[in-house]
């Protein structure tokens, strides 16, 4: 992010393509060649040690930006990151990918210091039984059948030592949350009873994250008027909430398509309080 000074940003919020979920081999495939040849190597040799490096590529793509998000970083400043765990069956075996440990692995080696997680509870009514999304036939019987991946992570991290602010700093005491959104937000499980999850087909696509989960973060770790970046933009989500909750925004975005998406959905919060940077990687 070489449009960013170091330590200029208070929050990142974001949430990347997940490795090993199907729906992004392609686009990790198309951001780093090495990814597109281990999966042609796979096909060839069937090796779970290749299988193994796919993996690892994937986390290697991602780590550059966490490494980035670090440097962009005020002192004290919070890095969240929505990330799902894998299931998936290659060469005939089932198996998790723990995207959330491999993550927080690498923020620490950064350098981040790792603070409790949030699990955000996904309504669903599959439960998986030898890979597949239904228990079938013997799916009452132990010991064969998995346990549902129901719920996303949503990892927070800070740089360094707690931030300071001036006593009675006006924008953070304007910024303060009511008992009740304290209570409700600081606590570990975040079920969205009710609220849609995705919009639109495009939204679908991009795998877009509730609105309720941007405005939570950015609500609890920062202060009107400062700098929220969001490195894997989508759809918009995070610049849209981070306007109306009047603090500015900066967000990357590879994917041309969804220009005219974020455009959309940003469209009606411009205000002239706040700056909003799109940058196209
Ligand atoms: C899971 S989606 C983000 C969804 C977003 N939170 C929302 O609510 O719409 C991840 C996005 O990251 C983008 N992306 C992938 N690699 C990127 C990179 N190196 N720089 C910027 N964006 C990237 C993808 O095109 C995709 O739109």
């Amino acid at each position: 992010m070489p449009e960013l000074a170091d330590g200029s940003v208070q929050l990142m919020v974001t949430s990347p393509p997940y490795p090993m979920i199907a729906m992004w081999d392609g686009l990790f495939a198309k951001a780093d060649p090495e990814i597109a040849e281990l999966w042609q190597k796979l096909a060839a040799d069937c090796r779970e040690e290749t299988v193994r490096q796919i993996y690892t590529a994937m986390h290697d793509y991602l780590a550059k930006v966490w490494a980035e998000t670090y440097r962009v970083l005020v002192d004290g400043g919070i890095a969240c990151i929505n990330i799902g765990d894998a299931t998936r069956t290659i060469n005939g075996k089932f198996q998790l990918y723990p995207n959330h440990s491999r993550i927080t692995e690498v923020c620490e080696k950064i350098g981040f210091t790792t603070l409790p997680y949030i699990l955000w509870k996904k309504p669903t009514t599959k439960p998986m039984y030898k890979g597949k999304g239904a228990f079938l036939g013997s799916g009452f019987l132990p010991p064969n059948a998995y346990v549902t991946l129901d719920c996303e992570f949503i990892l927070l991290f800070r740089k360094g030592k707690l931030r300071k602010f001036p006593p009675k700093d006006a924008l953070r005491y304007e910024s303060a949350f009511t008992k009740k959104q304290r209570d409700e937000w600081f606590s570990q499980i975040w079920a969205f009873k009710g609220t849609r999850q995705t919009v639109d087909e495009l939204e679908r696509r991009t795998a877009a994250y509730p609105e309720e989960i941007a405005d939570r973060l950015i609500r609890m770790f920062s202060v009107k008027g400062e700098t929220v970046l969001d490195p894997f933009l989508g759809s918009g989500t995070t610049t849209k909430i981070a306007m109306q909750n009047e603090r500015n925004s900066i967000g990357y975005e590879t994917d041309p398509n969804l220009l005219p998406v974020i455009t959309k959905k940003t469209a009606n919060d411009y205000t002239e309080q706040t700056n909003v940077q799109i940058i196209k990687r």
